[in-house]
């Protein structure tokens, strides 16, 4: 790799991920202790021990960055270096003993994605990339499919596990699973990405990931030939409140499904007002 510096941070980073997912695999062996941060959006021991071991490494080598991890357990500094934590991505699959969780670490250099790595300790998958450098899982260079048609496409969403109730990705569920070969909710947005990444799946979208869920998994998707933006065709930021990741091929196409249900879903909400509105005398 050209660019020394980011060497250095992508070494930190695969080995605070291997240190996590260690720790994340003694946790899955055991019965989980769960609490709740709201009425359904649960954190375990596990996500707390991960969080810890890797704040305190990166802290060690890097002192002066800013890291964001998603228990609270971060630091602010210096603004122009920035770690984004999710300690465990998949919490719900974890506290169920569904085998599909992973670790997610991404690095900002002055507000660009620079690196990132997942690792799911399960099935020992260790994705990594870093800007200009391409995408590689277990150190083989992986790249995004190449299905060119929504209707022969693989896809995956997923569900915060908070305002399940009120969320419109339903409206969008139906729609994209009629559409293609099918819609996959594996309950990991990392992963999900990951996989976009790597071709096993064609396209991603979700509505409302904190950055911590994509940092990694949106520069893995770029450095592995795809696109992320917003269902405008804006570039993704992490954060920001839509995200829709593909191969870039089957883009368009997934952008204007997206916008017919929104017409919809807006033509709907207006024929509910009016039945709803009392009658003018
Ligand atoms: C969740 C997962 C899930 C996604 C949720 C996220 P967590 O993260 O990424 O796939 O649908 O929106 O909150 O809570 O397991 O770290
Ligand atoms: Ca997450
Ligand atoms: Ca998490």
């Amino acid at each position: 790799m050209s660019n020394q510096f980011l060497k250095g941070v992508l070494e930190v980073a695969i080995e605070t991920a291997l240190e996590a997912g260690g720790i994340l695999l003694s946790e899955f062996d055991r019965p989980p202790t769960i609490s709740y941060k709201g009425e359904v959006d649960l954190v375990t021991q596990a996500d707390r021990r991960s969080e810890e071991a890797i704040v305190g490494r990166l802290r060690k080598y890097f002192p002066a960055h800013t890291i964001i991890a998603e228990e609270g357990g971060g630091q602010e500094a210096d603004a122009r270096y920035r770690w984004i934590v999710d300690p465990l991505d998949g919490t719900t699959n974890f506290a169920h003993g569904y085998p599909c969780f992973a670790v997610s670490i991404g690095f900002e250099q002055d507000g660009e994605l620079a690196a990132g790595v997942i690792y799911q300790p399960v099935s020992k998958e260790l994705f990594t990339t870093a800007r200009g450098e391409g995408a590689h899982l277990n150190e083989k260079r992986i790249e995004v499919s190449r299905i060119d048609r929504l209707a022969t496409s693989l896809l995956a969403t997923g569900f915060p596990s908070v305002k399940r109730t009120k969320n419109p990705n339903i409206h969008y569920y139906r729609d994209f699973t009629l559409g293609s070969h099918g819609v996959r909710r594996d309950g990991s947005a990392a992963l999900d990405l990951a996989a976009v990444a790597c071709g096993r799946f064609d396209g991603f979208w979700e509505f409302g990931l904190h950055s911590w869920d994509t940092a990694a998994g949106a520069l893995l998707v770029r450095e592995a030939g795809g696109v992320v933006t917003d269902f405008s065709g804006r570039p993704y930021r992490p954060g920001d409140y839509e995200t829709v990741a593909s191969n870039g091929r089957i883009h368009e196409e997934m952008r204007r499904l997206a916008a017919s249900i929104e017409r919809r879903i807006e033509a709907g909400t207006a024929q509910a007002e009016k039945q709803a509105a009392p009658e003018r005398q």
